[in-house]
């Protein structure tokens, strides 16, 4: 298995930026192929007509047509990400398609002022914020209890699939700040959440993980 190198232990959203700002123009095509793995988590996401979903490290806003399909129009989705490049994207995207329910919030997950508490959380392709525990802690105190969450990106493959294992070392040297943790990278949010579920794609090099922030919804609101 390939050793820690390149970007450091530690996420760094200084550097993250810079990364993100050479790339916001491009991303949208170069993240086609991983559609699939974006289709799987956000059907997974157990939300109904009208929740609120945090779509922490949104990005450009890829996942916020297939989230409005899933909460409707009378659905909240709060888009965080601190990249003015990419949170650029994300604003045009959403004037063009005359999307209502949707605030952003340019800041890291970690400090970005989300108000109230959501119905579900999403975290897809977002490796820094997986493994910084302060930004997890900051976002589930703004889930409700039982809140369903969703996370899916690139992981070590076992060390006998090589081919994976290369890929998954290339696309972590141009995505992430922190190669710590590339094994399993939902650990952090495994001690945050219960009932979790780990599902592997790709030859074991990607991950969808999903579970529920301990403590029972209110009566009537169980999913
Ligand atoms: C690979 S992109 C994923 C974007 C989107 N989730 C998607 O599925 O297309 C990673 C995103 O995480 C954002 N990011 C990096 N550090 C972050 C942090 N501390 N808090 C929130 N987002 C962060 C980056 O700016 C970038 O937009």
């Amino acid at each position: 298995m390939p050793k820690a190198s390149g970007p450091g232990r530690r996420p760094d959203p200084a550097l993250s930026n810079a990364k993100y700002r050479q790339r916001a123009a491009r991303y949208d095509l170069e993240l086609l192929p991983f559609e699939p793995v974006r289709t799987e988590a956000i059907a997974l996401l157990d939300v109904r007509t009208g929740d609120t979903v945090v779509d922490v490290g949104c990005g450009t806003g890829l996942s916020f047509g297939p989230l409005v399909g899933r909460v409707g129009a009378a659905g909240r989705i709060v888009g965080v990400d601190p990249s003015p490049e990419m949170m650029a994207l994300a604003r045009q995207r959403v004037a063009q398609r005359g999307w209502s329910g949707i605030a952003l919030l340019e800041a890291t997950a970690g400090e970005a002022p989300l108000q109230g508490r959501a119905d579900a959380a999403l975290f897809l392709f977002t490796h820094d914020v997986l493994r910084d525990p302060d930004a997890l802690d900051h976002v589930i105190a703004h889930l409700k209890p039982g809140a369903h969450v969703v996370a899916a990106g690139l992981q070590w493959a076992p060390p006998w699939m090589l081919p994976a294992n290369l890929f998954v070392l290339g696309a972590a040297m141009y995505s992430v700040t922190c190669m710590e943790g590339l094994e399993q990278p939902w650990t952090m949010l495994a001690k945050r959440l219960r009932d979790l579920k780990v599902q592997t794609r790709g030859f074991g090099g990607i991950y969808i993980v999903s579970g529920r922030v301990p403590g029972a919804a209110p009566a009537g609101e169980s999913h």
